[in-house]
């Protein structure tokens, strides 16, 4: 069977594609994408760890903040958490076992067959499914809709700045990048809003994918809540001579290099992304930013309440490390970031 590469070889043969649509096939390919044929190990065994791998303890402040929003919403009976990027159900799981037995419901947007079927042989009938975002537009009313590292992993447009213009890079057959003039308007139009004064050469992502998913989130016909955590910077952080070749990545066993089209599908290609842009694309379509901040700092408030009824009894062992991974500055708490976003009915 012919490899991600040797497929794209012949693509290219065409003429160089949109760094974004290679990104696009190296991570969701049906059969060579790294996350087109089923959900891969994350954790020790795997390529990298997130906060879902580092023990249930995630799962379990999510569950408490889900709680509290059901409450404000008066507990209605409609009341769902959504999931979006739930990968082996991992995080689901930690949420439900958190809920200890109350009424809420648990859906998960998933839109490849194969991370249905995995996730279903892990929950069973205590979840549901949608395929996309946009059948949220006709329920649930009410919701707390999460998700961990997902718009770290949409594909994105590579821009570099030449000194006198913006220009998009393209992928040649040779699997070497070249410039060129932008592959659609709206990357023309975002990069109007970048600087012009940065050293040539310095590389920056366009996260078109994540713009067109804050919308489509904003259209969903529920009231409730948006909590989104991922590694990410603000605009200007992105602008620094320490980040001039940009922040893509890829990843494999636990080792981040640069080499970002060597064994495409083989390895994950992440990015941070652009919280400012972010806030900004939500705000401007009727979503409120509530709280934003370190990881660290911001699950430290939600785990609060929780930390005091627990009237100064030590946490045991295993929840103590899980505790310091998440919002240690050293490990989680700072690389990673919360955004809290409120949502009004739509
Ligand atoms: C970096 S992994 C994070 C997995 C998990 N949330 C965690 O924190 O351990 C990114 C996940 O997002 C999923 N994903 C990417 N685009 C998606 C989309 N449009 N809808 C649902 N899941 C998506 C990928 O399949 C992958 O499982």
């Amino acid at each position: 069977m012919p490899s991600l590469t040797q497929i794209l070889s012949e693509q290219l043969t065409a003429g160089p594609l949109p760094f974004a649509q290679v990104m696009e096939l190296a991570l969701y390919h049906p059969e060579h994408g790294y996350y087109g044929a089923g959900p891969r190990r994350i954790g020790r065994k795997g390529d990298f760890f997130t906060s879902v791998s580092v023990g249930p303890l995630f799962g379990k402040l999510l569950a408490m903040q889900a709680i509290q929003e059901w409450q404000t919403l008066g507990e209605t009976e409609d009341f769902t958490i959504i999931e979006q990027g739930a990968h082996d159900g991992q995080l689901a799981e930690d949420v439900l076992s958190a809920l200890e037995g109350r009424p809420l419901r648990y859906l998960i947007v998933e839109p490849n067959a194969r991370y249905r079927e995995v996730q279903a042989k892990r929950l069973g009938d205590r979840v549901q499914w949608v395929e996309s975002l946009a059948a949220l537009q006709s329920g649930p009313l009410h919701a707390f809709f999460l998700c961990n590292e997902l718009p770290d992993a949409f594909p994105v447009h590579l821009v570099r700045w030449s000194g006198t213009q913006w220009q998009e890079l393209f992928v040649t057959a040779a699997f070497q990048f070249v410039p060129g003039e932008f592959s659609c308007a709206e990357l023309a139009e975002e990069t109007k809003q970048l600087p012009t004064d940065l050293a040539p050469g310095h590389t920056l992502e366009i996260n078109l994918a994540m713009l067109a998913w804050i919308r489509e989130l904003a259209n969903a016909a529920f009231h409730g809540t948006i909590f989104i955590a991922d590694y990410g910077l603000d605009a200007e952080e992105f602008h620094t001579d320490s980040r001039a070749s940009g922040t893509i990545r890829r990843y494999k066993q636990h080792h981040l290099d640069e080499r970002i089209l060597d064994d495409l599908g083989e390895s994950d290609l992440t990015t941070h992304i652009n919280f400012t842009r972010l806030i900004d694309e939500a705000t401007r379509h009727g979503l409120v930013q509530r709280d934003y901040d370190l990881q660290g700092r911001l699950l430290g408030r939600l785990a609060m309440p929780w930390l005091k009824s627990l009237e100064g009894q030590p946490l045991d062992a295993a929840t103590m490390r899980q505790f310091n991974s998440l919002t240690h500055p050293a490990f989680m708490g700072r690389s990673f970031r919360c955004l809290i976003l409120e949502k009004p009915a739509h």
